[in-house]
């Protein structure tokens, strides 16, 4: 039996990396005019972190995680996002006593074991920033102009911003009793996961795709009724400094999010071209207290992920993710009669790339016609086929793929042109 890339991942192919590589160069570029370092955390963390900063309850750390016992029988596992790693390593690294306030992006893959579908999968990429240590609003309008930046400048159009406040640990006890009340009165009419959140963790209700709960839970009373005075300046102050920075935020009560750890502001960028239930392209929100669920010193923090399969989704028009497999084009295919020329070839190809020109060569032995077809399959801007003759009387036939005009050049003048051309 052939062996298989595993259920939810995928490779992404010549000729479907250069956009990965667009976006990411896009994201690198951008976040470094906002003052972002980059940060690279290890794939694989104690499961201890993300049980304790996501929350026993989601469903990420319940059903998501790949969680394995190493051969000392710790358990460990394979990072199901990104903000909980970039905390510990703030904290572990002593980040937090040498800066006040500590920008880091990361690029990279993450794992959770949900059922894949379209923009879903097990392995995917995400890029991420977060700011620690500052819990100023005018910060997180910030990020999020930011944001909007990146995805404007690449070209992705129809997304929309959905903000809320999820309150803090002064005043969200209040609104999970109220909301722990009301579910209770309509348990019947609940799915089975929501009947057992009611009980462990009422928030989470908010987030139920199940058609069935969406009744009960359009009339569940809003968060942002029962925010305590300081949760509600601080909303009031984020909303202000995103209309300062002009963009349009539309206040979503139910947006709670599939994680713990947030308090305060969260927000999501969604666009309607993913689908109903997968629409979010980003996520993120403030996260002042996490720090200290994982043993760090008191720590505000805020930030996002993007899902990158999901943006190149939509910057691609695929409904697929990958093309197939494109190889490089050169700008020249070096095509050789006989052996002197390919050996010829050999060198003048080591010459051009010095000189920044991309030169490719067959190393199969194969006939002029097929070396021809793989320059056309290659998509080489020119082919230049030596001989015997060519060598001889140093006269180089360039031609164009595109038109099938021809150059002549002494092989001294080769370099020369095609840097012209280029
Ligand atoms: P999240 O909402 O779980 O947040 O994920 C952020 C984004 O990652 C989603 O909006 C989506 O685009 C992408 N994503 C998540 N799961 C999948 C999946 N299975 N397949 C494809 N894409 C996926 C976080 O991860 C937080 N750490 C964000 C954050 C950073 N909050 C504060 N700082």
């Amino acid at each position: 039996m052939k062996v298989q890339s595993i259920r939810g991942t995928h490779d992404i192919l010549p000729g479907s990396v250069e956009l990965w590589q667009k976006i990411e160069a896009a994201a690198r570029d951008l976040f470094a005019l906002y003052g972002y370092a980059e940060i690279r955390t290890p794939v694989l963390e104690e499961t201890e972190l993300f049980a304790r900063s996501i929350g026993l309850e989601t469903d990420i750390v319940r059903k998501e995680m790949y969680t394995i016992e190493d051969s000392k029988g710790k358990s460990i596992t394979l990072r199901p996002e990104g903000t909980a790693p970039v905390v510990r390593s703030y904290i572990e690294n002593g980040v937090h006593s040498e800066v006040q306030v500590a920008k880091l992006y990361y690029i990279g893959p993450m794992f959770r074991h949900e059922r894949p579908q379209k923009g879903r999968y097990r392995q995917f990429h995400q890029i991420g920033a977060e700011v620690l240590g500052s819990d100023n609003p005018a910060i997180e309008a910030e990020v999020i102009e930011m944001l909007f930046r990146l995805l404007q400048q690449l070209g992705l159009e129809e997304y929309c911003l959905l903000i809320n406040s999820v309150g803090c640990p002064v005043c969200r006890p209040a609104y999970v009793n109220k909301l722990r009340e009301e579910l209770r009165a309509h348990a019947d009419e609940l799915c089975e996961e929501c009947r057992r959140r009611t009980e462990t963790n009422p928030l989470r209700v908010l987030d139920c795709k199940v058609p069935s709960c969406q009744p009960v839970i359009n009339r569940l009373p809003a968060i942002t009724d029962y925010l305590c005075e300081e949760c509600k300046e601080h909303f009031s102050l984020f909303r202000k400094y995103l209309d300062i920075q002009g963009i349009p935020g539309e206040i979503t009560p139910r947006l709670v999010r599939g994680l713990d750890y947030y308090v305060r502001t969260t927000f999501e960028i969604i666009s309607s071209r993913l689908g109903p239930t997968q629409n979010a392209l980003v996520g993120g929100g403030r996260y002042d207290g996490l720090s200290e669920l994982i043993g760090g010193p008191p720590t505000k923090g805020f930030g996002f992920a993007l899902g990158m399969e999901r943006l190149v989704l939509l910057l691609s028009g695929r409904s697929e993710l990958g093309a197939p497999y494109q190889a490089p084009a050169p700008e020249i295919f070096l095509v050789h009669l006989d052996s002197a020329a390919f050996e010829h070839n050999l060198k003048l190809a080591a010459e051009l790339r010095r000189e920044g020109i991309s030169a490719y060569i067959d190393f199969e032995g194969k006939s002029i016609k097929s070396q021809m077809r793989q320059a056309n399959r290659q998509n080489a801007t020119f082919t230049c086929v030596v001989g015997e003759s060519e060598l001889q009387t140093d006269q180089f036939v360039l031609k164009r793929m595109a038109d099938g005009s021809q150059v002549t050049l002494r092989r001294s003048e080769i370099s020369e042109y095609l840097r012209k051309e280029n």
